[in-house]
């Protein structure tokens, strides 16, 4: 399906009406939000949220976040927002940030993987609620994706991954944040960032004051708080490292890879474009001046590696963990499997 979202009654558009059509029947409909494409299926019904983990070859232990399209709705599904999470809500939804309560068993056993608690977000995308809205259903949502392959920021990156394998998906061009959302535990007394997003701490902090960051996004010894986070993910086919350092060391990087008869690809902000030597592919990775244009681009630039096959490693540049940079470094540095190498 494509649907014009520039049309001025989305709930009346058909492709949408025939999207809710089968999100009510239990089938998986992937559709845009603002962050990435999601998988959606019906987040009452077992059966349409099995669909989902198979299409994605999901580990079963990982569960997914209940989208609505009014915020009311969260309390169909849990008795436990405390004061700041309601601020959060006030303040950020519609938007990137997906909050975690306890919840009162009303959802699928399978949307939370046996958890007692629950995911829930409101998306940003116009066509993300008017099809939420059309199905009449919390719609459980994971990016996408194949399990373990850089989320999906196009329609096109849905097709490689899930055709076949799924009911439909609708079209609405290329998504605007380009990382998922920031996930935050609302559980406790201090809210806790379980994985960095389209909210940044800092846009969290001036609202609610300090909030604090699972320690195990710091340390890989830590356990994760976030089933989905202790996964690889967002990993193209070649060996990615990411590299922090000067221009010179970035260049070495590339001279002994390809010294020993490795296909180079480099993913580099536009500032560096055409600034190295000797590497195969190069694919530029929005601005170092606007890290959001970063973040944006990221997964289409690890995408683009995959789709043209000339590249054995890949070295990517690392970004200041300021911000959006936060987000993009803890995508980076799982897509690299944590291999870093570092100047100093
Ligand atoms: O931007 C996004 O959040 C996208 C769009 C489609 O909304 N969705 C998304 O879903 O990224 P997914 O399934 O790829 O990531 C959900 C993350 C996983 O890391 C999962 O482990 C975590 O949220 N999660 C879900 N329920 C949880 C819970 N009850 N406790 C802790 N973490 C949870
Ligand atoms: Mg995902």
């Amino acid at each position: 399906f494509i649907v014009d979202i520039n049309v001025d009654n989305l709930s009346e558009n058909q492709a949408v009406k025939d999207a809710a059509a089968l999100l009510r029947k239990n089938e998986t409909v992937a559709f845009p939000t603002e962050t990435v494409y999601g998988l959606g299926g019906n987040a009452l019904s077992g059966e349409a949220i099995a669909r989902i983990f198979k299409a994605k070859g999901r580990p079963a232990d990982n569960p997914l976040i209940a989208h609505v399209a009014d915020k009311e709705d969260i309390y169909r599904y849990t008795e436990d927002v405390n004061e700041k999470a309601e601020q959060l809500i006030d303040a950020f939804w519609p938007g990137p940030l997906t909050l975690i309560f306890p919840h009162n068993g009303s959802l699928s056993e399978a949307v939370t993987a046996g958890l007692p608690t629950v995911a829930i977000r409101m998306p940003g995308h116009p066509l993300a609620l008017a099809l939420i809205r059309k199905a009449g259903v919390p719609v459980a949502a994971p990016s996408a994706n194949t399990s373990g392959r850089p989320s999906p920021t196009s329609a096109a990156h849905v097709r490689v991954d899930l055709d076949g394998k799924i009911a439909a998906v609708v079209d609405g061009g290329a998504t605007g944040v380009g990382l998922e959302s920031t996930v935050v535990d609302c559980s406790g007394d201090i809210p806790v960032i379980l994985r960095p997003g389209g909210i940044t701490k800092e846009q969290l902090e001036e609202v609610i004051g300090p909030v604090e960051v699972d320690p195990a996004l710091a340390a890989e010894t830590a356990a994760p708080r976030s089933p989905g986070m202790k996964y690889t993910h967002y990993a193209p086919n070649a060996a990615l490292t990411v590299v922090e350092g000067s221009d010179r060391f970035f260049q070495e990087q590339i001279d002994e890879a390809a010294r020993s008869g490795r296909r180079v690809g480099i993913l580099v902000p536009e500032e560096k474009a055409g600034r190295y030597t000797g590497a195969a592919e190069q694919v530029v990775c929005g601005s170092s001046h606007d890290l959001r244009t970063v973040a944006r681009d990221l997964y289409a630039g690890l995408r683009a590696f995959d789709l043209s096959g000339r590249s054995d490693v890949i070295f990517a540049a690392a970004v200041p963990e300021t911000d959006i940079g936060q987000a993009v470094m803890n995508r980076l540095r799982k897509a690299a499997g944590n291999r870093i190498v570092s100047e100093k």
